[in-house]
């Protein structure tokens, strides 16, 4: 264990993760040289992966804003990256100061990162564990310390299910969470596709990392809002949904779909 709590053997720096391949895009420090190649690579492969990228964590941060200006006080991030700046926590916090949030990660860096930012700040959380296991997620006690399920909250798989092949049954983990949710809670979700563009060479990138990348088409996306309301205005490529500024040409190649649904 380093003084920073990271337990290095947990961890294999020479392969690409998710988590440090997004951090490098978006101009983070916690990557190591495979992540950066990767990275790297991803650009060459498909040029707007950056903006992309972007576009998808200013989608996080407008959904954070719309969930909590509708009331919801409670955050479940799951596949929450390395910690970036503005996280869900201070943005919601900027509305409504006593919104709690538990963030999940299956990366031990994320955890040991977001520790540390945590450290400090009450009603926050960070678990360590792999989506896949929802319901161990879902009856965890750092979990249900945090989150009361007969509260609506809002449940964030942003740019995580694209890292989950169809066997690993996404449509099933999305499903379980909808049913554990009272209503007036809510699903925010984004999720790479190649509708836009053709991405072979992109996901060739992630085949060499700690997990592939497995493009959807809009009606698989839209089919993991099934049981949930899309708001307006539904499912659109991440830097179209509610933008604060009409988003440059360039922004019609970004090949993410983002959307929130609410629980009825
Ligand atoms: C592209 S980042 C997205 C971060 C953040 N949600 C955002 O959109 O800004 C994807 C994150 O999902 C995490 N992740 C990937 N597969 C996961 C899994 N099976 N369980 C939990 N987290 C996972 C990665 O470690 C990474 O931190």
């Amino acid at each position: 264990m380093t003084p920073e709590g990271i337990r290095y053997e947990e961890i294999d720096v020479s392969k690409p993760h998710p988590a440090r391949i997004y951090d490098y895009l978006l101009g983070g420090k916690d990557n190591y040289e495979a992540d950066r190649r990767a990275g790297e690579e991803l650009v060459a492969a498909a040029p707007e992966a950056r903006i992309g990228l972007r576009a998808n964590r200013a989608f996080l941060q407008r959904a954070v804003r719309h969930v909590v200006g509708a009331g919801v006080r409670q955050v479940l991030d799951l596949g929450t990256g390395l910690p970036t700046s503005p996280n869900v926590h201070e943005t919601a916090r900027e509305t409504a100061p006593d919104t709690r949030v538990v963030y999940v990660d299956n990366d031990p860096i994320v955890r040991a990162h977001a520790d540390a930012l945590l450290s400090d700040s009450g009603g926050t959380r960070i678990v360590l564990a792999d989506v896949r296991d929802v319901q161990g997620i879902l009856d965890h006690p750092d979990v249900r310390g945090v989150l009361d399920f007969d509260r609506p909250v809002a449940v964030f798989l942003v740019a995580v299910l694209h890292f989950l092949t169809d066997a690993d049954e996404p449509g099933r983990i999305a499903a379980t969470l909808r049913d554990a949710l009272p209503a007036g809670s809510y699903l925010v979700l984004s999720h790479a596709t190649g509708d836009f563009a053709d991405r072979t060479d992109a996901q060739a990138v992630y085949k060499k990392a700690t997990a592939g990348l497995n493009l959807r088409t809009y009606a698989e996306v839209e089919a993991f809002f099934d049981g949930f309301g899309l708001v307006e205005p539904g499912l659109v490529q991440v830097p179209f949904w509610r933008p604060d500024t009409e988003p440059p040409a360039p922004y019609r190649e970004v090949g993410i779909y983002g959307g929130v649904g609410r629980k009825d």
